[in-house]
């Protein structure tokens, strides 16, 4: 494998799914058990706050179990021993960060913090939310939310990402379906550039006629054999 300088790697819930976070559109995920637009909205939010904080509690304490897999901390080497590598999530756990990655979007937010929709100050957060929740900064109750990106919302850090993919040599799409954009347009960006496109998943993605090259399998299994070579190519 040629060497890279410039590495994007996205990644998506089927990365944490072996760590025990179901994904959202596998027959037994999380769309199959709730409906988006309750939870996932701004008007679901509005409707019924309480169904909203249940949602994104329950999201919150499983990171009282839940621990990096092979796959995240496959990544975190790459990015300590090959370097030029910038990962975009759209998972809201904190699993990336727990394996060692420093360079990081988290692109959906993150379950572990909160935002007040008041004085916009955001907060690590590892309890649980309610409408009765003070804001540390401002005291106002009423305003505190997950600070995660819902459907209709604009995920972070767009700017940013685009400029990675306007520069980047290689980008690497790991477990997610490709059915969310803007994060499923990443490829034909990157692709523009120049740069070559790789997808791992347990299976083709919606947008796997995309990729220059796919590799088919569970993430603990596919992403540290990736490193490996790359690592290799590397050495
Ligand atoms: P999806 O649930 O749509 O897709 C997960 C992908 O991971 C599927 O293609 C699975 O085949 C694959 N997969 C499952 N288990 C795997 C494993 N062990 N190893 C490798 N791959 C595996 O999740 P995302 O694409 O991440 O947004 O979903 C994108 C966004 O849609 C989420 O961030 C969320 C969701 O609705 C919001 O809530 C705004």
């Amino acid at each position: 494998m040629p060497i890279y300088d410039r590495i994007v790697v996205l990644t998506g819930a089927g990365l944490s799914a072996e760590s025990g976070v179901s994904t959202f559109r596998d027959p037994a995920g999380i769309w199959a058990k709730y409906d988006w637009r309750e939870v996932a909205t701004p008007e679901g939010f509005e409707r019924n706050p309480d169904a909203v904080h249940d949602f994104y509690n329950m999201r919150r304490r499983l990171h009282t179990s839940i621990t990096p897999n092979a796959a995240h901390f496959a990544l975190a080497r790459l990015e300590a021993e090959h370097g030029g590598v910038v990962i975009v999530t759209q998972n809201v756990d904190a699993l990336h960060e727990a394996a060692g990655t420093k360079s990081l979007i988290h692109m959906h937010g993150e379950a572990l913090k909160a935002f007040c929709s008041y004085c916009a100050s955001r907060h690590a957060w590892h309890i649980d939310l309610a409408t009765s929740t003070p804001c540390p900064s401002c005291a106002k109750t009423g305003g505190m939310r997950p600070d995660v990106v819902w459907f209709g919302e604009t995920p972070y850090d767009l700017g940013r990402i685009s400029d990675l993919l306007l520069t980047c040599d290689l980008f690497v799409s790991i477990g997610t379906s490709g059915h969310v954009y803007p994060a499923a347009g990443f490829v034909t960006e990157a692709k523009a550039s120049g740069a070559r496109t790789i997808e791992l998943n347990l299976e083709p993605s919606q947008g796997a006629s995309l990729f220059d090259e796919a590799i088919y399998g569970p993430a603990t299994d596919v992403v540290p054999r990736f490193v490996e070579r790359m690592l290799g190519a590397n050495g």
